[in-house]
């Protein structure tokens, strides 16, 4: 296969870095997006970003969707500007980038559109409510959309990592807490505690190599879950969503 051109949003921090490195290491062009060269909530600067990078590469094969970060804390306490700002970047950015790419990608009938979504696209955990949202939201889309693209050759991709060794937690503890209630006190301390712990199974390199290797199958999965805390989780919660099917079910 010829040299093929990536598109990475969030290409400034740990996994988008990562891909970005891998991707060129692999010989493939890259069109990394920072937020300091493009804001992904302003749909024009996305639109002009993705026409100057077609115009220079002449085509874009592969879009990776993974600017993202979590608004964690308790849900009473997130007001409803953090709840709207964590779409706008985990989901309206995405689906901006996907409006301004689609076009070139359904008229070359190919592609391969890639959405960073996490182990919260599937399962929920307290004071993650914002950021659960966005990933299943960001998921649904992506669901629909293999359908709605497959007749024009064009395949989508959502990969679930699990906890990956970026600045991801660290820069939710250093958000100041968004509230006061005290009895979500010991769930605030947990939080910081689980965002400040440095031990986190995988390393962003290794993600970088499971969606190097994803965009090379013949017939790629709909979903790839990356790392064993993700497989685990996303089984656990099968497992129980399963178990609710057989109880609740009424003939
Ligand atoms: N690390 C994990 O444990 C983990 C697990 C599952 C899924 N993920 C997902 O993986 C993706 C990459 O995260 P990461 O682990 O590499 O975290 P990271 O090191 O914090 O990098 C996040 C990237 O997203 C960009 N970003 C954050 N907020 C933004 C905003 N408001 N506007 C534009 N860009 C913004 C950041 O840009 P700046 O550098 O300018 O801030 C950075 O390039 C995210 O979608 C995340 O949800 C991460």
């Amino acid at each position: 296969m010829g040299k093929r051109v990536w598109l990475i949003t969030g290409a400034s921090g740990g996994l988008g870095s990562a891909l970005t490195r891998s991707v060129s290491a692999a010989g493939d062009e890259v069109i990394a997006l920072g937020r300091k060269s493009v804001d992904l909530t302003d749909p024009g600067q996305v639109r002009r970003a993705v026409a100057e990078a077609v115009a220079a590469f002449g085509r874009i094969d592969v879009v990776v969707n993974n600017a993202g970060y979590a608004a964690a804390g308790a849900f009473e306490e997130l007001p409803d500007s953090a709840l709207r700002e964590q779409f706008e970047v985990n989901f309206f950015a995405a689906a901006d980038v996907l409006r301004a790419t689609l076009p070139y990608l359904r008229a070359a009938r190919s592609g391969h559109l890639v959405q960073i979504s996490s182990l919260a696209g599937q399962v929920g955990a307290p004071g993650m409510s914002a950021y659960t949202a966005s990933k299943h939201a960001l998921e649904g889309l992506s669901v629909s959309l293999a359908e709605e693209l497959a007749p024009f050759g064009i395949r989508v991709s959502i990969v679930e990592p699990g906890a990956v060794n970026t600045g991801f937690r660290r820069s939710w503890a250093e958000r100041e807490r968004p509230g006061t209630i005290a009895d979500y006190d010991d769930l605030a301390a947990r939080l910081d505690r689980i965002g400040r712990d440095a031990r986190q199974p995988t390393e962003p390199e290794e993600v970088a190599a499971a969606i190097l290797a994803l965009v090379d199958l013949p017939e790629p999965p709909l979903r790839l879950a990356v790392g064993s805390d993700a497989v685990a989780g996303i089984r656990a919660a099968r497992i129980r969503q399963l178990a609710d099917l057989e109880t609740r079910w009424i003939a």
